[in-house]
């Protein structure tokens, strides 16, 4: 079995302090809970703090993002080695904020997942599908496009799908049970005929995950787990998500 794995994506919120408050709440709040992978990604600017705090837990830590670069005169970017050194054990890429406002491509996101591994870094590969492509019935054909682009030349070793309609993130709009699993079922099938492992793969479900909704997107089988954004930023409702996670 597929053990349960969830994240929370901060994205640009939280200072270095406000990171300090929600590890503190946060800890005692899922100390007992051995069942599901908990990984928190807190800004760059977050990291260290975060990686002192969460010593000794059974909680992980990521980043939003990374380049795909060792090093070098790239102004504002951080390199895997840098991650690495912050205490990050895991990277999430190609999130459909990066593709749309940083002009993210497959491509690129290929390069970064390359390097990434190539330092070990585990890698949360977020793909997903605009309004427009599902209601043209173009869902599938999208996300084979993602797949087959992001994931050249790789084997799926720690790589974590992260499946997000890009209409159900922030929206308030989570994609039914149903249509989560169909989905999920449809990505692994691509991943059983293009690489090796593919039924050890976790894939997660982001967009609009919170403590009313995670019990039943868990259910499902095809679902491993959630990305989680706005819910993630308040202990308590954070820490019913990843108690609600556990198989039944
Ligand atoms: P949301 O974001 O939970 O706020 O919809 C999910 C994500 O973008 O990872």
């Amino acid at each position: 079995m597929r053990k349960p794995y969830i994240a929370a994506n901060w994205k640009m919120t939280k200072t270095i302090e406000e990171t300090e408050e929600f590890i503190n709440a946060f800890i005692p709040l899922v100390k007992d809970i051995s069942d599901v992978d908990i990984l928190l990604a807190p800004p760059l600017t977050s990291l260290s703090t975060a990686s002192a705090l969460l010593k000794s837990t059974n909680i992980k830590l990521g980043a939003q993002n990374v380049y795909f670069e060792e090093s070098g005169a790239y102004t504002g970017e951080t390199s895997p080695s840098m991650l690495l050194s912050a205490g990050c054990s895991t990277v999430i890429i190609g999130h459909s904020e990066r593709r749309q406002f940083f002009a993210e491509t497959d491509e690129v996101v290929n390069k970064k997942i390359i390097l990434a591994r190539k330092n070990n870094l585990e890698v949360i590969l977020c793909i997903g599908e605009s309004l427009e492509d599902r209601e043209a019935g173009r869902t599938f054909e999208v996300l084979a496009k993602q797949l087959t682009g992001s994931l050249k030349d790789l084997p799926l070793d720690e790589i974590t799908i992260a499946y997000e309609p890009i209409w159900a993130i922030g929206t308030g709009k989570t994609a039914t049970k149903e249509q989560a699993n169909e989905t999920h079922a449809n990505i692994r099938e691509w991943l059983r005929k293009n690489k090796e492992g593919a039924d050890a793969i976790r894939i997660q479900y982001g967009g609009s995950v919170k403590p009313e909704n995670v019990e039943e997107l868990m259910a499902q089988p095809e679902v491993d787990g959630a990305l989680v954004g706005g819910a993630s930023l308040k202990p308590d409702s954070f820490a019913k998500i990843v108690a609600g996670a556990i198989k039944k």
